[in-house]
């Protein structure tokens, strides 16, 4: 008993420590697909992204972060920094709470105690996961829940002692956080069917007594959030499988997550997985795990959208197979290990503070600056959409963030030819400045943009009576889109 609190207590600090370290912009969806609009539902101040105008999200995400948010509200606690962290921070200790439950999948699943401690380190120690653990992002909750949830799973199918509707229960909530980990749940739900001698009781008298509930309850949650009867998860099966929409976000080709996403993620942690799969029988846990992750990635390998974060719940059910190659080493398991975790915290730091940083930065220096100044500030962000967070992250600093616009023409109101704002003002800045933002620039006090935009720009700016009035801000060394640059620029205008 001591000795799992003593690990409980370390993996809450570990987490704790990630919510501190990671200082990193990801992807948009940490922001405007959670707290943004958490922040919208407890303030009516928020951007809602076109996804949540064409109901295709559940509200069941944010009104989490909404529940906390509305507490530290209540408790006079709404201060910028405590609005931004303290969800973050909600993630993190429910990470660290997924995590004592893949201890416990671990020591269940290998052979021997050593083997399933090397496979826990595997996983911990992966940089993507410290990465990926305090972030708003519902791929950090869906995975969360769904180590949680496994600690229920008979993976013992007749030993198995204990009761499994917790497993259903938090796997229907992971779903609906994220339809597409049901190819996850398909597997092990096949298998808990397959092993159970009733099952079609198993489906009448357990399986549907727990999800219906819960559907119907995140059912109304969405219904009145988006104030008329809704079924996302419908809608987004319809949008995104049927009409083909994700491949609005980009398109990869099929063996994208084999050559380029797997590596990118799992970086040296894939060795001791491959030989631990490949390797002798004796060390080798239960192939459920690996089976549900190959469903997974053949699925999302056919689905044109790819993303390294869709990665992030199979992590852990690929990590189980690692130990028994660790127990291979002997005497140099301690050096490979070291190797390992040595490697992964370099990824972890360089991504966590020096890459991809502006975004939060940048927010930062310009309410540090504003302080003396009265009223709230308006700032237009004259950069990819969504690359700056929200009210979610600037709370009541913020008065108005005009973000370029690039929202997929669903009611095709644009010509066949004519290009989204961010595309417009990324083909020629000028004359998007000329056109469009001459119209209403006096509208805002800060204006926010990548350097080499400015630079082909800066006599509009200049002409207009707008200044750089901050050194220029840090951004990244390694960009991952022509679009951005390293520094950001912040410009004011005369007078504010
Ligand atoms: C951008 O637009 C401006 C104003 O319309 C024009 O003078 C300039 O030549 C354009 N630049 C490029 C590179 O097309």
């Amino acid at each position: 008993m001591r000795t799992t609190l003593r690990l409980l207590a370390k993996l809450v600090v570990f987490r704790c420590i990630s919510v501190y370290l990671v200082a990193s912009w990801f992807v948009p969806d940490e922001v405007y697909q959670s707290a943004e609009v958490a922040h919208h539902l407890v303030y009516g101040t928020g951007h809602l992204s076109w996804e949540w105008r064409h109901s295709l999200r559940s509200f069941f995400h944010p009104a989490l972060i909404a529940v906390i948010i509305k507490f530290l509200d209540i408790l006079s606690l709404s201060s910028q920094p405590l609005i931004y962290h303290i969800p973050r921070l909600a993630h993190a200790l429910l990470f660290a709470l997924a995590d004592f439950s893949f201890y416990k999948i671990c020591l269940r699943l290998c052979k021997t105690k050593g083997i399933a401690e090397n496979s826990f380190v595997t996983y911990l120690s992966s940089w993507f996961v410290f990465y990926c653990a305090p972030r708003t992002l519902s791929n950090s909750l869906e995975t969360s829940l769904t180590l949680i949830a496994l600690n229920w799973f008979p993976f013992e199918t007749k030993n198995f002692k204990g009761p499994t509707w917790p497993y259903i229960a938090l796997g229907v909530l992971t779903i609906i956080i994220r339809p597409t980990v049901a190819l996850i749940w398909l597997v092990f739900g096949v298998y808990h069917l397959y092993h159970s001698p009733t099952p079609v009781r198993l489906i009448f008298q357990l399986v549907l007594p727990v999800t219906l509930p819960i559907l119907i309850v995140t059912t109304l949650i969405d219904s009145w959030a988006y104030g008329t009867p809704t079924i996302p998860l419908w809608n987004f099966l319809q949008f995104n499988v049927v009409q083909g929409g994700s491949a609005l976000f980009g398109v990869h080709p099929w063996y994208w997550y084999i050559v380029s996403g797997i590596p990118a993620v799992l970086t040296v942690q894939m060795i001791p997985i491959i030989v631990g799969l490949l390797g002798p029988n004796i060390f080798r846990p239960s192939l459920l795990p690996f089976f549900a992750t190959i469903t997974y990635i053949i699925v999302h390998s056919l689905l044109p959208h790819k993303e390294q974060r869709f990665l992030l719940p199979i992590i852990p059910l690929l990590c189980i197979y690692a130990g028994g190659a660790f127990q291979n080493l002997k005497k140099w398991r301690g050096s490979a290990m070291a190797v390992m975790i040595a490697i992964n915290i370099g990824i972890a730091l360089f991504t966590s503070r020096y890459h991809q940083v502006g975004p939060f930065t940048a927010p930062r220096r310009i309410m540090e600056e504003w302080r003396g100044h009265h009223g709230k500030l308006s700032v237009a962000a004259l950069m990819p959409c969504y690359s700056i967070p929200g009210h979610a992250f600037w709370h009541d600093h913020l008065d108005n963030l005009r973000l370029l616009d690039c929202s997929p023409d669903l009611e095709q109101l644009r010509g066949p030819t004519e290009l989204d704002e961010s595309d417009q003002f990324h083909g020629n800045a000028t004359k998007w400045l000329i056109e469009t933002f001459s119209l209403e620039h006096h509208k805002y006090q800060r204006v926010l943009m990548y350097e080499k935009y400015y630079e082909t720009s800066r006599r509009w700016f200049e002409s207009n009576g707008w200044y750089q009035c901050i050194e220029k801000i840090w951004h990244s060394i390694a960009l991952t889109s022509s679009r951005e640059d390293n520094y950001m620029i912040v410009l004011c205008r005369n007078g504010y």
